[in-house]
């Protein structure tokens, strides 16, 4: 008898034998509620669909009434809203105005979904005509930080005051939290949370949802305020500042290309981290699937199990709806 000495010792294989038994040791479980689901609005008579990002619509304040059911009822706990105004100025003022695009969709959404969380996105590069994230020295054309935390504090009352559950600021100011959290605490408005966009890299993932929520920039780029692909401390450092200034949960952008940020993060703080997996991410996933040379279903949740692995507690993604009803 031979005793084949050379062979392992260790099978690992004999774990994968069947679907059963995979499953019985799969390590990282996707579920509906670690989703959220990006909804744009803007005024207008009827929907339009987002050329560059197939399946996602910019609402109307008619259609998202609907949208909120269906994303409701496919199980999904939050949404986050992107406004898109009327009319954009230097000063964002659309996004102040208790008549604003945010506030009366806000309103609508916890009228009609009251337990459907609301987060809803505070940036300033929504309703400016400049693009940019931040207001802007019209002289110089310099980025102004603090007047843009005066703002952004405003801002989030307003949304607070509207309903929104919490909220969510992407423009990567420095001081972002703690300003928002001291005017929220100071209005009354305890319980409203923040979901900090800490570490939003510069990253060219960002292209279609400029055509989605119509917010191309006019002059120059973001590059001195998200941070540089390149760097990975520099996005702890961020998150250590946010937490210190009371974020309540921190989020990493965009998510696939940053997937070792994710599990530094997870790995250095006990706040939930949350990843936002972006427009380019949906949009090249959607167009290798069109060309036949990905299987859409399987590669989206295989995306999203690899951000869940990552150490990511929650997704945004554009995928939310269909996923939801993949996973279920
Ligand atoms: C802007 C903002 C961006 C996204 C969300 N909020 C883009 C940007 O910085 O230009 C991108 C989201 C996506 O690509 O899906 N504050
Ligand atoms: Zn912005």
């Amino acid at each position: 008898m031979s005793t084949f000495p050379a062979y392992p010792t260790s099978r690992p294989r004999r774990l994968r034998t069947n679907q059963n038994i995979r499953a019985l040791l799969q390590e990282t479980r996707l579920s509906i509620s670690d989703l959220i689901c990006p909804i744009f609005v803007r005024h207008d008579s009827e929907k339009r669909p987002v050329q560059s990002m197939p399946g996602q619509y910019q609402h109307t304040l008619q259609s998202i009434v609907d949208e909120v059911k269906k994303v409701e009822q496919l199980g999904l706990k939050a949404i986050m809203l992107f406004g898109i105004p009327e009319k954009k100025d230097p000063e964002g003022s659309d996004n102040l105005s208790p008549n604003g695009i945010a506030t009366k969709a806000i309103q609508i959404i916890k009228k009609t979904c009251p337990d459907l969380l609301v987060i809803s996105d505070l940036c300033l590069c929504d309703y400016s005509d400049h693009g940019h994230c931040c207001i802007i020295d019209p002289a110089n054309k310099t980025y102004l930080n603090e007047p843009t935390l005066e703002y952004l504090a405003k801002a989030a009352v307003i949304h607070a005051q509207a309903g929104a559950d919490m909220l969510a600021p992407s423009g990567m100011m420095d001081g972002t939290v703690k300003a928002i959290r001291h005017r929220l605490d100071e209005t009354g408005f305890t319980n409203t949370s923040i979901m900090c966009h800490s570490s939003k890299y510069a990253s060219v993932l960002y292209g279609p949802f400029r055509e989605a929520a119509e917010c191309t920039i006019q002059f120059g780029d973001r590059k001195t305020y998200q941070i540089d692909p390149p760097n990975a401390r520099e996005a702890l450092k961020e998150m250590h500042i946010d937490i210190a200034e009371g974020a309540d949960i921190l989020m990493v952008k965009p998510a696939s290309f940053y997937l070792d940020i994710i599990r530094q993060a997870h790995d250095n703080f006990e706040t939930p981290i949350a990843a936002y997996q972006v427009s380019g991410e949906y949009s090249m996933i959607h167009a290798a699937a069109d060309k036949g040379w990905l299987d859409l279903k399987s590669t989206t949740l295989e995306s999203l199990m690899a951000i869940k692995r990552a150490g990511a507690q929650n997704i945004v993604t554009y995928f939310a709806k269909e996923a939801a009803q993949w996973i279920s």
